[in-house]
């Protein structure tokens, strides 16, 4: 049978141009494009090159402008400040609008960049729009990294403007985040002109003179500004994520693909229609909260709940189902690790009970590969389907998945479904050969990319064609590994780098082992990240001290774990480390993280014919157990 979505799918393939022609249509255009799809300078690709628009526009005044002003836009819903407020579309324009105005009267114009470092509150998701609005370009970076990693984003992206505020809530934590912004600033070579704080009533900022501009006072005295076009290429935001090094990837997205491609997959993946409450359980300061809690329900005339809390102690692992019910939300997306947080806390899903669920109708999983479990877990209790769909930072939008409003495939537990239309994925063997059905490869995308996926690297075309471009040459490389099955069900099995995903939080061990290696007492050093049953993976560090080091060996531990907070910050859960005499590597040097990884993970492992030294293994071994980690795995 010929489904709605092998249609789609089959027309993305072959007609691009057409397919996302229509999709393009139901946007506002201030000018259409000249051309669909520009690949005269392969392979940075162009989407809707001529044409113009705005963002900003697409999210609000459209829908204001079509009658839609009363609708409530976004509905805040924290637990942890107990406050509960509905924006309407017509309230949210007119807050963005003077915001926009704020931004415009300290000298932000078109292509200027802007920071974005700021909690679960609605003034982040103002920020990013109002930048929209006058065709400037937002970075966001996640509450949760340190003043380190935030200079090094200041440096790269050299923005005019910054917008804090005093403090985020981390459950029943203050953290203020005044303090770690003028420690980046300081830190960082390039300094901001002007920084807008928004002070929360639980924790004032220390204002600086000249530099620092107090919110509401900087609204109070601003006037609204208009949406400004903007060239459907020019870029909309740099997000950065984690890289192979401690040196962040900036991501960045365009204004024309991104509108395209999001709006469209508001009713082709997640069933939502305009007016349809949609709640993406994520952070802004990630992708996920980019496209699915900002962008994508916006431009659809949705409502989108913005969540200031944790899937459990906010107060109790029943926030999740009072906030469906109480804002008849119809689809929510979250990682898998806030359900195995809930499952952990309420086996039985009692607290479902006490909820009224009728509204729910689907329940979507991304962040890392969805465990069988957790999957059947949620499927039992909640009674909607449960589906898991992969894609990643650079991507924007699924890769996979089950596209709900195109045709619901039968679930096949570890897999995320199907490729997405617009995405042509192979799985492929070294030499860019494409491997039989069923067997692992490096899951590559066919150039070229579908509208929405990063366009280049802020400022770095060399490193974008050598991290994704080059190794698999016409496709993008995804560094995931998988399979893909008989019946094109896709399985995303791990990544073939050193990233390593926390709590649906992506992290880069190269980048702690940077660190790591900073210690005056650490002559050489690994991080590999190990199997947790609640975050997916955590991070656990190997250290090999320099010769002659006497101080005693928890000491220097408690300083690296010290260092990986305070440089990466906490997100990263640097946790655990232990000393090991020398760590187990191929005669040509290399470090055997596979073989490391799968005795932690308790999995058989094979000793490498190429291995310098077979004890070091044993060595390994002994430290992990000394960890609770390897429990009574042994090689093949
Ligand atoms: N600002 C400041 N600190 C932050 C932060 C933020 N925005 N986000 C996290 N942190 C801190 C936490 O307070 C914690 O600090 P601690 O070491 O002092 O306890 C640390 O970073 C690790 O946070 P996290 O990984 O979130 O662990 P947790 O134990 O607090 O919570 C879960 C565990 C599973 C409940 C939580 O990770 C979760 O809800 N995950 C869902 C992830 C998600 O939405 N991912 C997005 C992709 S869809
Ligand atoms: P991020 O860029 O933070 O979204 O992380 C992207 C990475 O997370 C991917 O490359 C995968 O390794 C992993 N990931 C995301 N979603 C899934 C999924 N549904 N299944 C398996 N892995 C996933």
């Amino acid at each position: 049978m010929t489904t709605p979505y092998d249609v789609a799918y089959a027309e993305s393939i072959h007609h691009p141009e057409e397919f996302w022609a229509r999709a393009a249509e139901e946007c506002h255009w201030y000018k259409k494009w000249d051309k669909v799809l520009d690949d005269s300078n392969k392979p940075f690709y162009r989407w809707f090159v001529g044409g113009e628009l705005n963002t900003c526009y697409n999210a609000l005044d459209l829908h204001v402008d079509s009658g839609r002003g009363d609708q409530p836009a976004v509905i805040y819903d924290s637990p942890v400040t107990d406050t509960i407020k509905i924006y309407t579309y017509l309230e949210l324009r007119d807050e963005v609008a003077r915001l926009a105005g704020v931004l415009r009267d300290q000298g932000v114009t078109k292509g200027d960049r802007v920071i974005i470092y700021m909690p679960m509150i609605p003034q982040a998701l103002m920020a990013m729009l109002a930048c929209a609005r006058i065709g400037a370009i937002h970075s966001v970076v996640f509450g949760g990294f340190a003043a380190n990693e935030l200079a090094t984003r200041i440096n790269d992206a050299t923005p005019k403007v910054i917008v804090s505020a005093s403090c985020g809530i981390e459950g029943a934590k203050i953290i203020p985040y005044k303090p770690l912004l003028d420690k980046a600033i300081e830190m960082a070579a390039f300094k901001p002109q002007s920084c807008i704080i928004f002070q929360r009533s639980m924790e004032k900022a220390q204002l600086i003179q000249g530099r620092d501009l107090d919110w509401d006072q900087a609204m109070a005295g601003a006037s609204p500004a208009d949406c400004v076009p903007v060239a459907a290429t020019d870029p909309l935001y740099i997000l950065y994520t984690s890289g192979t090094t401690g040196q962040p990837k900036g991501v960045v997205r365009d204004n024309g693909g991104h509108l395209v491609a999001l709006k469209w997959t508001m009713k082709a993946i997640y069933d939502i229609d305009p007016g349809d409450v949609f709640w993406a359980a994520s952070d802004v300061g990630w992708v996920v909260g980019h496209s699915y809690i900002v962008y994508a329900p916006l431009f659809k005339g949705a409502t989108s709940v913005l969540f200031e809390g944790k899937p459990v102690g906010t107060p109790d692992a029943g926030v999740f189902w009072r906030i469906i019910s109480q804002h008849k939300v119809k689809s929510q997306f979250t990682a898998p690790t806030a359900f195995r947080a809930i499952k952990r806390e309420d086996p039985n899903g009692d607290l479902i009970k006490n909820y009224d669920l009728s509204s729910l109708k689907i329940l979507f999983l991304a962040g890392e590969r969805s465990d069988p479990d957790t999957i059947q877990w949620s499927e039992r209790n909640l009674k909607v389907p449960v589906i898991d769909h992969w894609w990643q930072t650079e991507t924007g939008w699924a890769i996979a998945a089950n596209c709900m409003g195109l045709h619901r495939f039968p679930v096949k537990y570890g897999s995320p479904t199907k490729a997405v239309p617009g995405w042509n994925l192979l799985a492929v063997d070294p030499g860019t050969k494409p491997v039989p059905a069923g067997e692992t490869g490096a899951l590559v995308v066919k150039l070229p990319l579908p509208p929405g996926a990063l366009t280049t690297l802020w400022q770095n075309d060399a490193r974008f064609l050598e991290a994704y471009m080059e190794e698999f040459p016409g496709y993008y490389k995804t560094a995931d590994a998988g399979y893909i099955d008989a019946e094109n069900y896709v399985y995303v099995m791990a990544r073939t780098d050193d990233i390593i995903n926390v709590a649906g939080h992506r992290l880069s061990t190269g980048a702690m082992e940077e660190v790591l290696s900073d210690h005056p007492d650490v002559a050489e050093c690994a991080v590999l990240g190990v199997e947790d049953q609640l975050k997916g993976q955590v991070p656990i560090g190997f250290l090999v001290l320099k010769a002659g080091v006497k101080r005693p060996n928890e000491d220097i531990i408690k300083e690296v774990i010290a260092m990986v907070r305070d440089r990466i910050g906490p997100v990263a859960a640097f946790k655990t480390a232990t000393v090991v005499k020398r760590l187990p590597k191929t005669r040509s040097g290399k470090i055997l993280r596979g073989t490391i990884q799968k005795i932690a993970d308790n999995k058989t492992y094979k000793v490498p014919a190429t291995i310098d030294d077979p004890e070091t293994l044993n060595e390994m071994k002994q430290a992990l157990t000394g960890l609770g980690y390897a429990g009574s795995t042994s090689a093949s």
